[in-house]
């Protein structure tokens, strides 16, 4: 997610969960192509497993960039073909490319022959006019063609004109039955769901009917739903850690960030929202934005986790 689950979320969250898949930010094909390499790609080998989204429409580009990504150790590629802000509009990419299967399996294909990595697609169910069940499934039996066999499900239509980005994630209604068709229809493939999964009751219960399941927004705001997972998700019976276990794990990360001479805010506004929902949360949160970007040591992690108290590790998270 833009602006989100950049490598010092990534970090963060592979504290409290070892097995979930994590995503880059939606990295464009001009930027790895032209721009500094090491901000768009870099990251550290203990995010993984980790997955980079690629946003573009040409396969050539598309092909050098994932061929680049297989170098530095990503585990996955993924193709944004969900995204319907301008930005990604006036370049012909995003979800604009749901109306164009042909081009997107060329685009899977190109990138397919230049790397052993899995090729993955994040769309969703429709855009525009184009959005029936049908249209959604001849899409993804045109792109599956190209050898793509893992499609993560933004579970609402996007209109083009008319909605923000983010009205496109709230306005159009929730179809969760057609991505469940989906993976009836398509059984040999991966099928994931995407969108309003606020709990991991919910994921389980979608689990029953696909593949896997995509969390978003939750594991931002919300981002102890994590520490569960391993343990109710992937059968891992390790203790996940307690939040202030989490934030004293960050302590030599944030340390080493500021040696370096940046801005500790870059990854303590990654920690503001862990305490949600506990007692002294506000108050924590509140002297970790006023302190982070301020911040000359890691002390300023210590001092906001005194607004709240310790707790036992995770049960039963979400
Ligand atoms: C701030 C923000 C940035 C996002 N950036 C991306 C992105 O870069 N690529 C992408 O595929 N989806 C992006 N999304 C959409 C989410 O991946 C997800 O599809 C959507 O929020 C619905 O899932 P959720 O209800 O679990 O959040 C973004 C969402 C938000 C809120």
């Amino acid at each position: 997610m833009m602006d989100c689950t950049d490598r010092h979320y990534r970090f963060f969250a592979r504290l409290l969960t070892r097995h979930t898949l994590l995503y880059t930010e939606m990295v464009t094909t001009p930027a790895i192509l032209r721009g500094n390499r090491e901000r768009y790609l870099g990251f550290d080998l203990r995010e993984k497993p980790l997955a980079l989204q690629l946003g573009g429409d040409d396969p050539a580009a598309l092909a050098e960039c994932a061929h680049i990504a297989e170098d530095m150790g990503y585990d996955e590629i993924n193709l944004n073909v969900g995204c319907p802000s301008d930005r990604v509009q006036g370049g012909n990419f995003g979800v604009c490319l749901m109306k164009q299967p042909e081009r997107v399996a060329e685009c899977v294909a190109a990138m397919r022959s230049r790397v052993e990595l899995p090729v993955t697609v994040k769309h969703r169910i429709g855009v525009d006019d184009l959005d029936r069940y049908e249209d959604m499934a001849r899409f993804v039996e045109i792109v599956r063609r190209s050898g793509s066999d893992r499609f993560s499900v933004h579970a609402r239509k996007a209109w083009l004109k008319g909605l923000s980005p983010k009205e496109n994630r709230t306005v159009p209604p929730l179809r969760y039955d057609d991505v469940y068709r989906l993976k009836q229809a398509f059984p040999e493939l991966r099928i994931e769901l995407n969108g309003g999964v606020l709990t991991l009751d919910a994921t389980e219960e979608h689990l029953r009917r696909v593949d896997g399941v995509m969390i978003g927004r939750a594991a931002y705001d919300n981002p102890y739903l994590l520490a569960g997972a391993d343990r109710r998700l992937f059968g891992d019976d390790a203790t996940a850690p307690t939040r202030h276990q989490v934030v004293k794990q960050m302590m030599p990360y944030l340390e080493a960030f500021l040696a370096e001479g940046y801005k500790g805010h870059h990854v303590t506004r990654h920690l503001l929202g862990l305490f949600t929902g506990l007692p002294g949360a506000r108050a924590y949160r509140r002297q970790l934005s006023v302190e982070g970007p301020r911040a000359t040591d890691a002390r300023v992690l210590l001092d906001a986790l005194q607004h709240v108290p310790d707790e036992s590790p995770v049960e039963t998270a979400g």
